[in-house]
Protein backbone atom coordinates (compact mmCIF):
# COMPACT_ATOMS: atom_id res chain seq x y z
CA UNK A 1 0.00 0.00 0.00
CA UNK A 2 2.71 2.84 0.84
CA UNK A 3 5.25 1.30 -1.76
CA UNK A 4 2.48 3.28 -4.38
CA UNK A 5 3.20 6.49 -2.63
CA UNK A 6 5.91 8.57 -3.91
CA UNK A 7 9.29 8.10 -2.37
CA UNK A 8 10.59 10.56 0.54
CA UNK A 9 13.91 11.75 -0.78
CA UNK A 10 14.10 14.84 1.35
CA UNK A 11 17.65 14.79 3.06
CA UNK A 12 15.57 16.66 6.31
CA UNK A 13 13.71 13.37 6.24
CA UNK A 14 16.13 11.43 8.01
CA UNK A 15 13.77 8.30 9.06
CA UNK A 16 10.63 8.03 7.29
CA UNK A 17 7.43 5.19 6.82
CA UNK A 18 10.22 3.16 4.04
CA UNK A 19 12.27 1.26 7.07
CA UNK A 20 9.45 0.06 9.42
CA UNK A 21 11.13 2.33 12.01
CA UNK A 22 8.97 3.64 14.82
CA UNK A 23 8.45 6.97 13.79
CA UNK A 24 9.54 9.80 11.75
CA UNK A 25 12.69 11.88 11.83
CA UNK A 26 12.97 14.81 10.91
CA UNK A 27 16.35 17.22 10.60
CA UNK A 28 15.55 21.11 12.04
CA UNK A 29 19.37 21.61 12.36
CA UNK A 30 22.80 20.13 13.32
CA UNK A 31 21.63 19.30 16.73
CA UNK A 32 18.12 18.84 17.19
CA UNK A 33 15.48 16.50 15.06
CA UNK A 34 11.71 16.92 15.49
CA UNK A 35 10.37 12.62 15.82
CA UNK A 36 7.13 12.89 14.85
CA UNK A 37 4.38 9.80 15.71
CA UNK A 38 0.57 9.19 15.95
CA UNK A 39 -1.12 6.16 17.44
CA UNK A 40 -4.95 5.24 18.48
CA UNK A 41 -6.73 2.20 19.20
CA UNK A 42 -10.41 1.65 20.38
CA UNK A 43 -10.98 0.96 24.80
CA UNK A 44 -8.59 -1.82 25.65
CA UNK A 45 -9.98 -1.47 29.39
CA UNK A 46 -13.43 -0.72 30.95
CA UNK A 47 -12.31 2.19 32.90
CA UNK A 48 -12.29 5.19 30.93
CA UNK A 49 -9.41 6.95 33.03
CA UNK A 50 -7.13 4.28 32.66
CA UNK A 51 -7.61 4.10 28.71
CA UNK A 52 -6.69 7.36 28.36
CA UNK A 53 -3.26 6.61 30.50
CA UNK A 54 -2.78 3.28 28.33
CA UNK A 55 -3.30 5.07 24.73
CA UNK A 56 -1.14 8.10 25.60
CA UNK A 57 1.90 5.96 27.42
CA UNK A 58 1.58 3.92 23.83
CA UNK A 59 1.22 6.90 21.99
CA UNK A 60 4.60 8.17 24.00
CA UNK A 61 6.44 4.99 23.33
CA UNK A 62 7.41 5.49 19.59
CA UNK A 63 9.14 8.70 20.64
CA UNK A 64 10.98 7.01 23.50
CA UNK A 65 12.15 3.98 21.29
CA UNK A 66 14.00 6.27 19.31
CA UNK A 67 15.77 7.79 22.00
CA UNK A 68 13.89 11.06 21.60
CA UNK A 69 12.20 13.24 24.29
CA UNK A 70 8.14 13.99 23.99
CA UNK A 71 7.38 17.85 23.42
CA UNK A 72 3.86 18.39 22.96
CA UNK A 73 1.22 16.13 21.57
CA UNK A 74 -2.32 16.57 20.22
CA UNK A 75 -5.74 14.23 21.11
CA UNK A 76 -6.93 12.26 18.40
CA UNK A 77 -10.73 10.80 19.50
CA UNK A 78 -13.61 9.15 17.65
CA UNK A 79 -16.74 9.20 19.87
CA UNK A 80 -19.85 7.58 19.97
CA UNK A 81 -21.92 10.85 20.28
CA UNK A 82 -25.35 9.70 22.11
CA UNK A 83 -24.16 6.06 22.97
CA UNK A 84 -21.91 7.54 26.10
CA UNK A 85 -21.84 10.90 27.96
CA UNK A 86 -19.43 13.16 27.44
CA UNK A 87 -18.15 12.61 31.02
CA UNK A 88 -16.49 9.74 29.80
CA UNK A 89 -14.45 11.46 26.77
CA UNK A 90 -13.47 13.93 29.71
CA UNK A 91 -12.23 11.35 31.88
CA UNK A 92 -10.36 9.61 29.09
CA UNK A 93 -8.81 13.09 27.97
CA UNK A 94 -7.47 13.44 31.38
CA UNK A 95 -5.86 10.17 32.12
CA UNK A 96 -4.25 10.77 28.58
CA UNK A 97 -3.13 14.40 29.39
CA UNK A 98 -1.83 12.28 33.01
CA UNK A 99 0.75 10.60 31.26
CA UNK A 100 1.64 13.45 29.05
CA UNK A 101 2.27 15.30 31.74
CA UNK A 102 4.55 12.56 33.44
CA UNK A 103 6.30 12.50 30.79
CA UNK A 104 6.96 16.35 30.41
CA UNK A 105 5.38 17.24 27.85
CA UNK A 106 2.02 18.99 26.83
CA UNK A 107 -0.69 18.49 25.34
CA UNK A 108 -1.83 21.73 23.35
CA UNK A 109 -4.82 20.79 21.36
CA UNK A 110 -7.12 17.90 19.63
CA UNK A 111 -9.88 17.04 17.27
CA UNK A 112 -12.94 15.06 17.82
CA UNK A 113 -15.08 13.29 15.04
CA UNK A 114 -18.27 11.80 15.80
CA UNK A 115 -17.93 7.36 15.09
CA UNK A 116 -19.74 4.40 15.90
CA UNK A 117 -16.83 2.92 18.06
CA UNK A 118 -14.52 4.84 20.59
CA UNK A 119 -11.00 5.49 19.57
CA UNK A 120 -8.07 7.48 21.01
CA UNK A 121 -4.50 8.30 20.87
CA UNK A 122 -2.46 11.08 20.32
CA UNK A 123 -0.01 12.43 17.62
CA UNK A 124 3.42 13.47 19.47
CA UNK A 125 6.34 15.79 18.35
CA UNK A 126 9.41 14.54 20.41
CA UNK A 127 13.03 16.52 19.92
CA UNK A 128 15.93 14.15 19.55
CA UNK A 129 19.90 15.03 19.01
CA UNK A 130 20.26 13.63 15.44
CA UNK A 131 23.77 11.90 16.12
CA UNK A 132 21.82 10.02 18.94
CA UNK A 133 19.20 8.41 16.81
CA UNK A 134 18.57 5.28 17.92
CA UNK A 135 16.49 3.17 15.17
CA UNK A 136 16.25 -0.19 14.99
CA UNK A 137 18.72 -0.48 12.18
CA UNK A 138 22.00 -0.62 14.72
CA UNK A 139 22.17 -3.77 15.99
CA UNK A 140 25.47 -5.39 15.80
CA UNK A 141 26.62 -9.15 16.15
CA UNK A 142 27.48 -9.46 19.88
CA UNK A 143 25.18 -7.66 21.28
CA UNK A 144 22.57 -9.11 23.78
CA UNK A 145 19.20 -8.79 23.27
CA UNK A 146 16.99 -6.74 26.38
CA UNK A 147 13.27 -6.36 27.03
CA UNK A 148 12.20 -4.15 29.59
CA UNK A 149 8.36 -5.53 29.77
CA UNK A 150 6.90 -9.27 30.35
CA UNK A 151 4.94 -10.08 27.24
CA UNK A 152 1.43 -11.11 27.13
CA UNK A 153 -0.94 -8.82 27.37
CA UNK A 154 -2.84 -9.06 24.54
CA UNK A 155 -3.94 -12.28 25.66
CA UNK A 156 -5.14 -11.00 29.03
CA UNK A 157 -6.82 -8.34 27.56
CA UNK A 158 -9.00 -10.64 25.51
CA UNK A 159 -9.70 -12.37 28.52
CA UNK A 160 -10.92 -9.30 29.61
CA UNK A 161 -13.36 -8.71 26.55
CA UNK A 162 -14.41 -12.37 27.64
CA UNK A 163 -15.32 -11.40 31.48
CA UNK A 164 -12.65 -14.23 31.86
CA UNK A 165 -9.95 -11.75 34.19
CA UNK A 166 -9.89 -11.23 37.60
CA UNK A 167 -9.81 -7.57 38.98
CA UNK A 168 -5.99 -8.39 40.22
CA UNK A 169 -5.41 -9.50 36.15
CA UNK A 170 -7.04 -6.30 35.03
CA UNK A 171 -4.60 -4.13 37.57
CA UNK A 172 -1.03 -5.85 36.28
CA UNK A 173 -2.48 -5.52 33.09
CA UNK A 174 -3.19 -1.97 33.42
CA UNK A 175 -0.29 -1.09 35.45
CA UNK A 176 1.62 -2.56 32.48
CA UNK A 177 0.34 -0.65 29.83
CA UNK A 178 -0.03 2.77 31.34
CA UNK A 179 4.05 2.47 32.08
CA UNK A 180 5.62 5.09 30.43
CA UNK A 181 8.96 3.68 28.32
CA UNK A 182 11.09 6.75 29.41
CA UNK A 183 12.88 4.90 32.23
CA UNK A 184 14.28 2.15 29.37
CA UNK A 185 14.70 5.09 26.88
CA UNK A 186 16.82 7.44 28.93
CA UNK A 187 18.49 3.63 30.38
CA UNK A 188 19.33 2.88 26.58
CA UNK A 189 20.80 6.51 25.96
CA UNK A 190 23.20 6.70 29.16
CA UNK A 191 24.69 2.79 28.15
CA UNK A 192 24.72 3.88 24.68
CA UNK A 193 22.77 1.22 22.94
CA UNK A 194 22.97 0.47 19.62
CA UNK A 195 19.33 -0.21 18.66
CA UNK A 196 15.79 -0.20 19.75
CA UNK A 197 11.97 -0.24 19.00
CA UNK A 198 9.06 -1.03 21.19
CA UNK A 199 6.58 -3.73 21.06
CA UNK A 200 3.29 -3.67 19.96
CA UNK A 201 0.58 -4.63 17.90
CA UNK A 202 3.41 -7.03 15.98
CA UNK A 203 4.21 -9.08 18.78
CA UNK A 204 7.97 -9.51 20.15
CA UNK A 205 8.95 -11.92 16.81
CA UNK A 206 7.50 -9.11 14.50
CA UNK A 207 9.37 -6.23 15.97
CA UNK A 208 11.91 -8.44 16.30
CA UNK A 209 11.91 -9.33 12.95
CA UNK A 210 11.73 -5.99 11.64
CA UNK A 211 14.34 -4.96 13.79
CA UNK A 212 17.00 -8.09 12.39
CA UNK A 213 16.08 -7.23 8.70
CA UNK A 214 16.46 -3.11 9.52
CA UNK A 215 20.17 -4.16 10.90
CA UNK A 216 21.03 -7.04 8.75
CA UNK A 217 21.73 -9.43 11.16
CA UNK A 218 19.56 -12.56 12.98
CA UNK A 219 18.24 -11.90 16.34
CA UNK A 220 18.51 -15.43 18.44
CA UNK A 221 15.56 -15.30 20.90
CA UNK A 222 15.44 -17.84 23.95
CA UNK A 223 11.84 -18.73 24.30
CA UNK A 224 12.46 -19.73 28.31
CA UNK A 225 14.06 -16.04 28.72
CA UNK A 226 11.22 -13.94 27.71
CA UNK A 227 9.53 -13.15 30.48
CA UNK A 228 5.31 -13.72 30.55
CA UNK A 229 2.83 -11.62 32.24
CA UNK A 230 1.44 -13.99 35.44
CA UNK A 231 -1.65 -15.31 34.36
CA UNK A 232 -0.89 -15.04 30.32
CA UNK A 233 0.11 -18.91 30.08
CA UNK A 234 -3.21 -20.17 31.66
CA UNK A 235 -5.31 -17.42 29.75
CA UNK A 236 -4.15 -19.08 26.24
CA UNK A 237 -4.74 -22.61 27.59
CA UNK A 238 -7.83 -21.84 27.63
CA UNK A 239 -8.11 -20.13 24.15
CA UNK A 240 -8.36 -16.87 25.28
CA UNK A 241 -6.15 -15.44 22.36
CA UNK A 242 -6.45 -12.20 20.06
CA UNK A 243 -7.10 -13.04 16.63
CA UNK A 244 -3.96 -10.54 15.99
CA UNK A 245 -1.97 -13.46 17.72
CA UNK A 246 -2.58 -15.88 15.01
CA UNK A 247 -2.27 -13.55 11.89
CA UNK A 248 0.76 -12.61 13.63
CA UNK A 249 1.99 -15.53 14.06
CA UNK A 250 0.95 -16.98 10.26
CA UNK A 251 3.00 -14.19 9.11
CA UNK A 252 5.96 -13.74 11.08
CA UNK A 253 6.76 -17.57 11.37
CA UNK A 254 8.18 -17.97 7.62
CA UNK A 255 11.12 -15.32 8.86
CA UNK A 256 11.75 -17.91 11.71
CA UNK A 257 13.83 -20.71 12.66
CA UNK A 258 12.54 -22.89 15.31
CA UNK A 259 15.19 -24.78 18.02
CA UNK A 260 13.16 -24.27 20.64
CA UNK A 261 11.99 -27.37 22.99
CA UNK A 262 9.35 -24.50 24.13
CA UNK A 263 5.91 -25.89 24.52
CA UNK A 264 3.45 -24.50 21.48
CA UNK A 265 1.53 -22.51 23.55
CA UNK A 266 4.08 -20.71 25.30
CA UNK A 267 5.51 -20.27 21.72
CA UNK A 268 2.70 -18.40 20.92
CA UNK A 269 2.72 -15.64 23.09
CA UNK A 270 5.84 -14.55 21.14
CA UNK A 271 3.43 -13.50 18.43
CA UNK A 272 0.88 -11.96 21.42
CA UNK A 273 0.20 -8.63 20.10
CA UNK A 274 0.93 -6.25 22.61
CA UNK A 275 -0.73 -2.66 23.28
CA UNK A 276 1.95 -0.11 24.94
CA UNK A 277 4.76 -2.97 25.55
CA UNK A 278 7.91 -2.43 26.63
CA UNK A 279 11.41 -1.80 24.81
CA UNK A 280 13.84 -4.20 22.87
CA UNK A 281 16.99 -3.62 23.16
CA UNK A 282 20.22 -4.10 21.79
CA UNK A 283 23.39 -2.97 23.33
CA UNK A 284 26.65 -4.78 23.57
CA UNK A 285 27.06 -6.95 26.34
CA UNK A 286 29.54 -4.70 28.57
CA UNK A 287 26.79 -1.82 28.51
CA UNK A 288 24.13 -4.33 30.26
CA UNK A 289 25.73 -3.41 33.65
CA UNK A 290 25.29 0.71 33.08
CA UNK A 291 21.87 -0.13 31.29
CA UNK A 292 20.46 -2.15 34.51
CA UNK A 293 21.89 0.38 36.84
CA UNK A 294 20.37 3.45 35.26
CA UNK A 295 17.15 1.37 34.62
CA UNK A 296 16.64 0.32 38.38
CA UNK A 297 17.52 3.90 39.54
CA UNK A 298 14.53 4.83 37.81
CA UNK A 299 12.26 2.00 38.76
CA UNK A 300 12.08 -0.09 35.62
CA UNK A 301 12.94 -3.71 35.62
CA UNK A 302 14.55 -5.48 32.19
CA UNK A 303 15.07 -9.49 30.96
CA UNK A 304 18.12 -10.57 28.79
CA UNK A 305 16.09 -12.43 26.15
CA UNK A 306 19.07 -13.55 23.11
CA UNK A 307 21.47 -11.93 21.54
CA UNK A 308 22.33 -10.74 17.90
CA UNK A 309 24.36 -12.95 15.26
CA UNK A 310 25.71 -13.01 11.90
CA UNK A 311 22.65 -12.88 9.14
CA UNK A 312 21.92 -15.92 8.08
CA UNK A 313 18.71 -17.50 6.52
CA UNK A 314 16.03 -16.49 9.31
CA UNK A 315 15.41 -13.14 10.62
CA UNK A 316 14.75 -14.80 13.76
CA UNK A 317 16.05 -18.02 15.70
CA UNK A 318 13.92 -19.46 18.35
CA UNK A 319 15.72 -21.77 20.87
CO1 LIG B 1 6.68 1.35 17.68
CO1 LIG C 1 3.25 3.03 16.55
Amino acid sequence: MLSKLPPIVDPRALISSGTADDAGVYLLNDDTALVVTLDFFTPVVNDARDYGRIAAANSLSDVYAMGGTPLVALNIVCFPDGELPLSVMTDVLLGGNEKVTEAGALVLGGHSVSDREFKFGLAVVGMVNPKRIVSNAGAGVGDVLVLTKPVGVGVLATALKEDELSPEGVAIITELMATLNRAASEAMLSAGAHAATDVTGFGLVGHASEMADASAVTLEIAVPDVPLVEGARQAIEKGLAPGGLFLNQHYYSAFVESRTRADGRTVELMYDPQTSGGLLVALPEGSLGAFDGALNARGGESWVIGRVVERRDRAIVLT
